[in-house]
């Protein structure tokens, strides 16, 4: 029960990874704000909490509103007491070549992937601040922060975004006892990843990836908890990958120099 009587937001938590981090601290004491635009998936998955015997309020929100973001933050004051934990984890994936690719389309990318941090963590920090007892904020990046990903630029931008802000972000709230910190996915199984994994997509995944399969959330949840915990007091600015060994494997694909 490492969360028992902390309030906690989870954005993009009606589905996937941000489902399984809302569960996770949900199960571990956390009385969590499901927030995301989908309001059905929001509700469905509070009252999964709650029949676990957990707490939690559905909020839905767009987090590229920032009146929506800080009616989010005022209702986990008004509902929890206050604000302890954020997680910063809806996204949004579009394919397309950059020379495609429209204003519109990069600007809805950017908005909902890395100006969506931005607004949450200020939401969130400002609470944090006036409350004085420090706090967490942990947010979801991609491997697609340091790898290319041919047909997903503004993709790669903003999760690049999201670790550069990060790391400035955890400086400037050091002060206050507030860690920022980052959990870099590699391939999961979730709605956002499911349409892209054809037979032959999964089959170069599982070439790609040493440990040879894709994530199950929960995988990534794990890391996302640990940084959301007391045991991660002394990290800040960091970034944990959880790839199965995407980033870190240089072989050549079936061969090795003998
Ligand atoms: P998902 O599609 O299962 O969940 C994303 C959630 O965000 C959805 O419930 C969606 O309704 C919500 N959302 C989208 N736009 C929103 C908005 N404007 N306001 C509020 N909520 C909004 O996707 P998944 O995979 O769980 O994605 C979670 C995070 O993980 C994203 O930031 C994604 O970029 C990142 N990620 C996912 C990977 C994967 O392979 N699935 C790999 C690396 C990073």
């Amino acid at each position: 029960m490492r969360f028992s009587g902390k309030s906690a937001i989870v954005t993009g938590a009606a589905s996937g990874i941000g489902r399984a981090v809302a569960t996770g601290l949900a199960a571990e004491g956390a009385r969590v704000v499901v927030a995301d635009i989908n309001a059905a998936g929001a509700q469905e998955v509070a009252r999964a909490i709650e029949q676990a015997g957990g707490v939690a309020l559905a909020q839905p929100t767009d987090v590229t509103k920032a009146a929506e973001v800080e009616r989010m933050v005022q209702e986990a004051v008004e509902r929890f007491g206050g604000l302890d934990i954020m997680v910063n984890n809806a996204g949004i994936l579009r394919v397309g070549l950059v020379v495609d690719t429209s204003e519109a389309e990069w600007e809805l990318v950017l908005r909902t992937n890395l100006t969506s941090v931005f607004l949450g963590s200020k939401a969130a920090a400002r609470q944090m601040i006036r409350q004085g007892r420090g706090g967490r904020i942990v947010n979801t990046s991609s491997i697609h922060a340091v790898l290319s990903e041919p047909n997903a630029g503004a993709y790669t931008a903003a999760k690049g975004g999201v670790e550069a802000f990060s790391r400035t972000l955890a400086s400037e709230l050091a002060p206050h006892k507030i860690t920022v910190n980052c959990v870099r996915p590699g391939a999961t199984w979730t709605n956002l990843s499911r349409p892209f994994y054809t037979p032959p997509v999964l089959a170069a995944l599982n070439q790609r990836v040493p440990l040879q399969e894709v994530a199950q959330p929960e995988w990534i949840a794990a890391g996302v908890l640990f940084f959301a915990s007391d045991e991660a007091r002394y990290c800040i600015g960091t970034t944990l990958a959880i790839d199965g060994g995407y980033i870190m494997h240089g072989g050549l694909p079936g061969l090795m120099y003998e």
